[in-house]
């Protein structure tokens, strides 16, 4: 009887502990769909242009990102769990970030994404993200109405409204007496047209007259019709909406065929990718930015030295977007993670409360400090205006700054 009654006793014990353990340990995720496990790293997708002509962005904004995983992830990741970046190639059009879009969201099962390149990507991919629920943080559209197509879609770019203008502003500091202004655009490209309808809005703001608009495409290196009849009605500013290569070429081909005024171009002109484009006469294109490599904080020393140990130069405003999408991925995980621990929740839910938490939080950042309107647009009070200056050979050149706000 003695003998059943310890065995009885050792049964209950052995039943008890186990029941402690259970209780104590955190529950596995209820959603099937969460293929990470424990979450030992957190994947978030960066869906940028690695191939093609766009990846003359693409390349500067991968930087940033691998600047940024490296950065976080040595200074404790999220609360000790290591993020990890699972990149996609959205190529040059729709199709390429819609498919990069479905792959990360379905098959990487990432938390977030950055991405895509291009405004006129975005959409069309950002919507598949916000009906599967899944927070997007573009790093570079600028086109007006990202934030609007959805409540998972914020930004960490500047819209073209209150970048571009600033760039027409310096123009006319430069050169009091402007008058008549040339608007060149890319007609097959959103943010281009978006940033010209700003940039033809500030001209008319400005008093300036509008002179000509002359309209290309994404894809063309041949400009000489659209500047001859620009050039027959006598600009002495030119205004330029277009991406890298066109831009590049057109201002190229400007310069080629005579045109010696002063020369704004809008984001698309925005990287040293351009350099090889136009080469010396790439010298004295004026550009806004939304990022200066002179912002004097404790992140942005950190950035700049890491993009200055990696490539001998100053970070240029796609890598520092990018950095700060995925900062501010980072830290709003963090803040949610310690409210509700992310190995906690089903993918679903942990996507759901991380955009929220996204869109709360305040974030001092390498553009500045930095929030977000209720609709995801991003709240950032530092603009800048450079200068490309080419050094003698045509080959080297800088973006130099000339003005802040
Ligand atoms: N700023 C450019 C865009 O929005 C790259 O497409």
């Amino acid at each position: 009887m003695f003998k059943y009654r310890r065995l009885l006793q050792g049964a209950i014990a052995f039943l008890t502990a186990v029941l402690v353990i259970a209780c104590n340990s955190p529950s596995p995720p209820t959603d099937a769909g969460n293929n990470n496990g424990n979450l030992a790293e957190i994947p978030l997708g960066v869906a940028v242009a690695q191939t093609s002509n766009v990846a003359l962005f693409g390349q500067e904004q991968i930087l940033g990102t691998q600047i940024a995983e490296t950065y976080f992830n040595e200074n404790g990741g999220i609360n000790g769990k290591p993020l990890k970046i699972i990149l996609q190639d959205v190529a040059a059009d729709e199709q390429g970030a819609i498919n990069a879009f479905n792959t990360l969201i379905n098959q990487d099962k990432v938390v977030g994404i950055v991405g895509p390149t291009l405004s006129q990507q975005a959409f069309a991919a950002d919507p598949i993200a916000d009906r599967a629920q899944v927070p997007v943080l573009g790093p570079s559209n600028t086109a007006e109405g990202i934030p609007q197509i959805g409540t998972f879609i914020g930004r960490v770019s500047a819209p073209v409204s209150v970048v571009a203008p600033n760039a027409v502003a310096q123009a006319l500091k430069l050169n009091p007496e402007l008058q008549r202004v040339a608007v060149f655009f890319a007609q097959n490209d959103a943010f281009s047209k978006s940033e010209t309808e700003t940039f033809q809005a500030a001209v008319q703001d400005f008093g300036l007259e509008l002179v000509t608009v002359q309209r290309f495409q994404t894809t063309d290196t041949d400009f000489q019709a659209q500047v001859t009849a620009a050039l027959n009605v006598q600009p002495d500013l030119v205004i330029i909406s277009g991406l890298a290569a066109d831009a590049g070429n057109l201002v190229k081909q400007l310069r080629e065929l005579g045109y010696n005024g002063i020369i704004v171009g809008g984001n698309g002109l925005n990287t040293s990718n351009i350099f090889p484009v136009c080469q010396a006469k790439c010298d004295g294109v004026l550009v806004a930015q939304a990022y200066s490599a002179e912002l004097d904080n404790e992140i942005n020393r950190a950035f700049r030295d890491a993009y200055f140990q990696q490539n001998q130069k100053e970070p240029p405003q796609f890598s520092a977007q990018a950095f700060t999408a995925i900062q501010v991925f980072v830290e709003a995980l963090s803040s949610l993670d310690e409210k509700t621990p992310l190995e906690t929740l089903a993918l679903p839910d942990l996507r759901r409360q991380l955009r929220d938490e996204i869109f709360a939080g305040t974030y001092v950042t390498p553009l500045g400090e930095i929030s977000f309107t209720e609709e995801g647009e991003i709240v950032q009070k530092e603009f800048f205006v450079a200068q490309i200056e080419m050094d003698e050979s045509g080959q080297q050149g800088r973006f130099a700054f000339i003005e802040g706000n």
